[in-house]
């Protein structure tokens, strides 16, 4: 029985980006195929093959996706997110872009109005499933980032990075604050913040510390009679987890595979 190949656009051809391309790449029966390429600098497309790079965005309809995966930044849901959702689907892993309130209402009404999907891959967050099926029942919810200081994109709080020397804590509250300071580093934030019990009502503790050379995500849901404990310890390269790219393909090929075999779901 024959399936219908999912033609994929990659917006952000960076660490992950590059990732995901070489794993849809690598199978050539998952039922995939990138049908372009798009990056806000020329030189990161570099070696791509020219038919799949996409300069400007605005003409992605012409190359016919199914899916647009953002792995750029928060700035391109904002700018793009409702008009690719007017014509086709879209996953964001830049999930920051979420806790402004009007972009995530924005998003759902085109999503609505057209008959399309918008999709939150669970990214560098553990345990999703588990806080998302229980998400009417937790009381409280509190995630707990510590990075090492040269890993968190610190302009938006207006901290020198290399000035921090010894523990600090660089945020506690809502991860809804947490978004607009460090929209480049918190996304597991804001997406445990929308599985669970939203943006508001998530506890964020964000600390780094020069001591550390590993990414720690721990995230604590209670409710009468369930509590939720997850944590994982990993590298970190840049403002990236080492298991984030395998994460983001596992979320696309969840949703846009269509080879035969045995799947987990
Ligand atoms: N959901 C998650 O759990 C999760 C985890 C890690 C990173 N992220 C996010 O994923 C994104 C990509 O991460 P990365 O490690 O690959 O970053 P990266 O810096 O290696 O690559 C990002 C790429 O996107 C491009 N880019 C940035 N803004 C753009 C724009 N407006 N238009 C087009 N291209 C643009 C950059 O030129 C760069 O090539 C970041 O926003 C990061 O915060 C999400």
């Amino acid at each position: 029985m024959g399936q219908k190949t999912t033609r994929i656009g990659l917006v952000g051809y960076g660490q992950i980006g590059r990732a995901v391309h070489e794993m849809i790449d690598r199978d050539a029966g998952n039922g995939m195929e990138v049908v372009f390429v798009h990056d806000q600098v020329a030189d990161a497309v570099k070696g791509v093959s020219s038919d799949l790079v996409l300069g400007d965005l605005s003409t992605f309809g012409e190359r016919g996706a199914d899916l647009v995966v953002e792995m750029a930044h928060p700035s391109v849901t904002q700018a793009w997110g409702a008009k690719i959702l007017e014509q086709t689907n879209y996953m964001m892993i830049s999930v920051t872009a979420l806790a402004d309130r009007g972009l995530e209402q924005t998003l759902e009404g085109a999503s609505k109005q057209h008959g399309t999907r918008c999709y939150i891959p669970h990214g560098g967050a553990v345990g999703l499933d588990a806080l998302y099926e229980n998400r009417d029942v937790w009381e409280a919810v509190t995630v707990t980032m510590k990075k090492p200081p040269k890993n968190v994109d610190c302009t938006g709080a207006g901290v020198d990075a290399d000035s921090i020397t010894e523990e600090r804590v660089l945020y506690e509250g809502p991860v809804r604050g947490a978004c607009p300071m460090f929209p480049r580093n918190v996304n597991t934030m804001a997406s445990i913040a929308y599985a669970g019990i939203g943006f508001d009502r998530t506890h964020a503790v964000l600390i780094v510390s020069p001591a550390w050379n590993t990414a720690t995500v721990a995230v604590e849901a209670r409710a009468p009679g369930l509590d939720l404990e997850l944590s994982r310890v990993e590298g970190i390269t840049g403002v990236t987890g080492a298991s984030t790219p395998a994460s983001i393909y596992n979320s696309v090929q969840t949703i846009a595979s269509t080879g035969a075999g045995i799947h987990l779901r």
